[in-house]
């Protein structure tokens, strides 16, 4: 606006030698007609301004962009740092830099996205969503915010195992091993979502009494129904040992993915479920047979082993027809991303063949309380008794400087996430004590020193902390010991007043007292550091990207539901500010 008035005064200077009255005049007329008119604008940006702030956004852009639109747009170089230089664009005093460049240098996202058909840039300091906890943390409910947790379609799982129902990683070893912090978060996740998802439909296809079917029975083979010592009814088949001759149903399930059946399988038995990919017609044979193999894939036949110790006992399985075929296919292509739709697949047959029983069959969409007691019992029947732990049975590197974990060594993450679900399997069987004494037997490496083949490490020597990663020195992983207090917690919350659960609570107590004191030394001013090494080892500090970061900041928010100290709520206040890009203050 001082533009326009500063043009006129000059070609008003350039005419001075043509001066009349008349021309004086028509000066100020103009003067007074421009003068006017800008108090006029400015009257109706301040109205705008004051009245609405829609208007008074949209305002100045329009403004900013017509200014620009008039300028011209040059290429400039940008010296960074004195070290090298890019290209970058300049319009009038305004510089340009190119978002690849910034994208890099701030690490932020970006991108072009567009609602109603207008396009615009969404700027992200971060990327991770902060769970907002929905009430006060129950013991007995949902664990944190794991319903949204899917373990089994993660890359690193590599088969559900039909002989003990819980996922197999890959994770720091490719041929597969049992780790308990996958197991629990499996089985956790499970029981969050029983306690979110909808009601699972069920259908019941054969049970030997009120739920019958007309199965297909090949010459030489036989189904008969039989009442079984415990006086339920049963199913006992016998058939060639052969694919093709086995006794079958055909079926036309969609959706219905999670088989579940009770069998008594002899060595030569088997149950295969066929499945069809309705948009790629493409076949998949899932064949459950008694053998000691987790998964292997032959072409479109899929075998997962129940384990030889299975044979010639009763045993539930409860399979998630989805996963099993997926893992299948990755198994088979192992290095291709499979795009597979729950949506997509449906069983088209049931059958068994070899001889043996088998009763309970169902198709349904859920089992999630079944997952989370194969997890269970998964973990009363892992337990080392006497120390107390399931063991990591690989060797763990966390970073150069500290030792090697050899072996066999225990996670207090894992300790505390298999008590908590424990002490919920306590509490959902209605006080079955096998769960509470394996929980309580957990409490034991809580109290060994990390040297001496536990997880309890002393920050300056005195702060008792319990370790994700029992290192020598120790490394005081922030996450992984929130998680086991959360563990100590929730058996204090579920036994109170047994020895064990009394015990948990003096374990989280020492715990919680160390947390506060040095909670602070993990932030960074801009964020927070996923560990100490930069305390234990003397090294540059190992900031937490930004998943981790969340983590934290989910369970501050978590902790600060059952904890008043304001140490709580107000960290993870300002370190939920690092993620939007604020800064602690600087001096
Ligand atoms: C930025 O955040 C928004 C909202 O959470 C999200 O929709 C968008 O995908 C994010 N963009 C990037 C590049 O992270
Ligand atoms: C949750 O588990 C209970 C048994 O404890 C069962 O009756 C219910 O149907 C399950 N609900 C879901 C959504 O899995
Ligand atoms: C299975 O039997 C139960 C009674 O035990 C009955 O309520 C249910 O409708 C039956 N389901 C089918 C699919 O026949
Ligand atoms: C019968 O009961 C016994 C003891 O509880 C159990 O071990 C067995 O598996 C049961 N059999 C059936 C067919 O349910
Ligand atoms: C049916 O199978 C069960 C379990 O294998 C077995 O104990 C029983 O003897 C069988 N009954 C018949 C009639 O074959
Ligand atoms: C399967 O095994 C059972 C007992 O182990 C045996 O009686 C039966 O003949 C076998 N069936 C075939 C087809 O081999
Ligand atoms: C089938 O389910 C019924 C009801 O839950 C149960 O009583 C029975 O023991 C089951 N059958 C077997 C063989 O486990
Ligand atoms: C239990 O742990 C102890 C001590 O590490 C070890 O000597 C023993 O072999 C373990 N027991 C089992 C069954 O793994």
């Amino acid at each position: 606006m001082t533009k326009i008035v500063y043009s006129s005064s000059q070609s008003s200077e350039k005419q001075q030698h043509h001066t009349t009255l008349f021309l004086v005049m028509m000066r100020l007329n103009l003067k007074y007609v421009l003068t006017s008119l800008i108090l006029m604008v400015t009257c109706v940006t301040l109205m705008l301004w004051s009245r609405c702030g829609e208007l008074v956004r949209t305002f100045p852009k329009r403004f900013y962009a017509s200014h620009y639109q008039s300028m011209e747009a040059v290429e400039i170089d940008c010296v960074i740092n004195q070290e090298y230089s890019i290209g970058c664009r300049r319009e009038g005093d305004e510089v340009y830099l190119p978002f690849t460049f910034i994208k890099k240098y701030f690490e932020v996202y970006g991108s072009l996205n567009s609602i109603d058909g207008i396009t615009h840039f969404d700027w992200n300091h971060s990327y991770g969503k902060v769970n907002l906890p929905r009430s006060i943390y129950d013991s007995k409910g949902i664990y944190m915010y794991f319903e949204n947790y899917n373990v089994e379609v993660r890359d690193r799982v590599k088969c559900i195992s039909a002989s003990a129902g819980v996922p197999i990683t890959t994770q720091w070893e490719s041929q597969g091993y049992f780790y308990a912090t996958q197991i629990a978060q499996f089985g956790l996740s499970h029981y969050s979502k029983n306690l979110t998802d909808p009601e699972p439909t069920r259908k019941v296809i054969e049970d030997g009494e009120s739920n019958q079917s007309n199965w297909i029975i090949p010459k030489e083979s036989s189904l008969t129904r039989n009442i079984a010592v415990n006086h339920t009814s049963i199913v006992n088949f016998t058939t060639y040992n052969q694919f093709d001759n086995g006794i079958y149903l055909d079926v036309d399930h969609v959706l219905d993915l999670l088989l579940s059946v009770d069998v008594f399988f002899r060595t030569n038995s088997s149950l295969t479920v066929t499945i069809q990919n309705r948009e790629s017609q493409q076949i998949y044979y899932l064949h459950y047979v008694v053998a000691d193999v987790s998964i292997t894939v032959q072409d479109a036949n899929i075998y997962h082993g129940i384990g030889m110790n299975a044979a010639s006992r009763w045993k539930h399985l409860a399979r998630d027809l989805f996963i099993d075929v997926q893992k299948g296919v990755v198994a088979l292509y192992s290095n291709r991303k499979l795009k597979m739709r729950r949506s997509e697949l449906k069983v088209i047959k049931i059958a068994f063949v070899g001889s043996g029983a088998f009763d309970n069959l169902t198709l349904s969409t859920s089992e999630h309380i079944q997952h989370f007691y194969d997890a269970a019992e998964w973990f009363v029947h892992h337990q080392n008794q006497s120390t107390g732990g399931w063991a990591i049975p690989v060797k763990r590197r966390l970073a150069s400087g500290f030792e090697d974990l050899p072996r066999g060594w225990y996670s207090a993450m894992s300790q505390g996430h298999a008590i908590s679900l424990l002490s919920r399997a306590f509490y959902h069987s209605g006080g079955n004590r096998k769960y509470l004494k394996a929980a309580v037997n957990a409490l034991k490496p809580f109290k060994v020193a990390s040297a001496q083949g536990g997880v309890l490490a002393k920050f300056m020597g005195i702060l008792p902390w319990y370790e994700e990663y029992p290192t020598t020195p120790p490394s005081f992983v922030l996450n992984g010991f929130i998680y086991s207090l959360l563990g100590l917690y929730d058996l204090h919350q579920i036994a109170p007043k047994t020895k064990g659960g009394k015990e948990a609570g003096l374990l989280f107590d020492q715990g919680m007292d160390s947390l506060k004191k040095m909670l602070t030394i993990f932030d960074t001013g801009s964020g927070s550091v996923y560990d100490l090494r930069h305390f234990s080892l003397g090294i540059a500090p190992n900031i937490a990207r930004w998943d981790y970061h969340v983590t934290h900041v989910n369970q501050l928010l978590l902790l600060a539901t059952i904890d008043e100290d304001p140490i709580f709520s107000q960290t993870a206040d300002r370190w939920r500010g690092y993620m939007m890009g604020k800064r602690a203050m600087h001096n």
